[in-house]
């Protein structure tokens, strides 16, 4: 059931040394002649959603809010080679990402892979007067919900996709009395598959209640998706974290410590967990994917043992040649789909899965399992060497310059000053673009 969707590369390499040296028109030129953009497709980036699209994407709607889409660069998952779009506001993620990935090609990339794209859907049942005779009548029904069920969905059932089984829970003491949980197992294929699993419960709850003799309530999928996983792992030999007078040992040493930390306590987990999350919800947000779902399943599966914990493991180990060689993997619910909802109705969307090349969700799944790895393990290595602060300066500065109002002409001269005098703030950024302080030697 649980193995990589690996397939054949017959793309150039992603790893675009110096691309973060070039012009915004030279990178989307770069990035055209690699992904094999066309004019419409630069044309969507540049202009995204229109309004009238988002007045029929939600109620009472004004505007827009837009985000800065960048592209990691370097990632190598299963042999294959990857750009990654991300639709995020933070500064110092998309050069984090791309320095771990290019890290990570030093022990040959990521491994990845993906359970089937099974989703849970979840149908409670109140007022059951004899649970346990109900479980094995609704046990028993499986193929009665499958002709119930599969028939709703033909386009997934066409695809591959459908319903895969029934299971009964047990809630013996809730606030409201006891209650019978019945999950619908629905493999979604390349849909993220919200609608099919809430409509599957919906259609199936008054079978499930005649069956039970309770009354159903709630009848929704669940976001804790652990039928639906994604992992990714890598393995980096440690001399490759040395540089600038700094050895390799240290600093992987230093990482292995940093989630021996957040394994062992929730505070600083869910710093930690943040950290990965700052892959993979700017992917997801790129491809037109409901990041709050991921959040959520994410977080819920951090605390599966009943301990929130960290959610990406780190350890030195010996590398394949005997070296030293440290060792990373991250494995989480990953509900994606590349078909329907947004993806399909945002311009940007669909350029940005273009880009990405993959041709199934559970690709896009590994791709992004990968990419909460690679960020979770450069905060890591920042944080266990010379910490965050001197990564993020740079543009911390260029954001504070902006907030003063800098115009782009000026942003980086500003942002310079603001640096070399230590002192990042809006007031002193104003103070500057006010004039004649530019040499002010405070
Ligand atoms: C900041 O957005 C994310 C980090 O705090 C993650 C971490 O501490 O691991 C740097």
């Amino acid at each position: 059931m649980c193995e990589s969707v690996a397939r054949m590369d017959q793309r150039p390499s992603s790893r675009l040394s110096g691309f973060y040296r070039q012009t915004l028109e030279q990178r989307l030129l770069t990035v055209a002649g690699w992904a094999g953009l066309d004019d419409a497709d630069l044309t969507a980036l540049r202009a995204g959603l229109s309004v009238e699209q988002a007045d029929h994407l939600v109620e009472n709607a004004l505007g827009l809010f837009a985000l800065p889409l960048g592209l990691g660069v370097n990632f190598l998952v299963n042999g294959r080679n990857y750009l990654i779009p991300m639709a995020v506001e933070e500064p110092s993620v998309i050069a984090a990402v791309s320095n771990a990935a290019r890290l990570a090609r030093a022990g040959g990339g990521f491994t990845a892979g993906s359970s089937e794209p099974v989703m849970i859907g979840q149908v409670q049942l109140l007022e059951v007067p004899d649970p346990a005779q109900a479980e094995q009548a609704i046990l028993a029904a499986r193929p009665r919900l499958a002709a119930l069920i599969d028939p709703l969905h033909p386009s997934i059932v066409r695809a591959g996709g459908g319903f895969r089984g029934v299971e009964v829970r047990h809630l013996p003491d809730t606030p409201a009395g006891p209650m019978l949980i019945v999950h619908l197992l629905l493999d979604c294929r390349d849909a993220m598959g919200a609608n099919a699993v809430n409509t599957a419960a919906e259609a199936a709850a008054p079978l499930l209640e005649a069956l039970s003799g309770g009354r159903a309530r709630l009848r929704i999928l669940s976001n804790l998706s652990d039928r639906r996983l994604a992992w990714a792992s890598c393995q980096i030999p440690v001399r490759a974290f040395a540089g600038d007078g700094v050895e390799g040992a240290p600093v992987a040493a230093g990482i292995a410590e940093a989630n021996a930390f957040a394994w062992a306590d929730p505070y600083r987990a869910a710093t930690h967990n943040k950290g990965i999350m700052n892959g993979i919800d700017p992917l997801a947000i790129a491809t037109g994917n409901d990041w709050r779902a991921l959040e959520a399943g994410a977080h819920a599966y951090a605390a599966r043992d009943g301990h929130y914990r960290a959610l990406t493991d780190w350890r030195v180990v010996a590398g394949d040649d005997g070296e030293p060689a440290l060792a990373g993997r991250i494995e989480l619910p990953l509900a994606v789909g590349i078909v329907g909802g947004v993806t399909r109705v945002h311009p940007a969307a669909q350029v940005a899965l273009k880009i990405l090349g993959v041709a199934t969700a559970r690709e896009l799944a590994e791709v992004m399992a990968a990419v909460g790895l690679a960020q979770n393990l450069s905060a890591l290595r920042a944080l266990a060497a010379e910490g965050i602060q001197a990564g993020h300066m740079a543009l911390h500065a260029r954001h504070v310059a902006l907030a003063a109002g800098a115009p782009a002409g000026l942003v980086e001269q500003v942002a310079a000053q603001l640096i070399a005098e230590g002192q990042i703030r809006v007031a002193r950024a104003a103070e500057i673009l006010a004039g004649g302080m530019m040499n002010d030697e405070r």
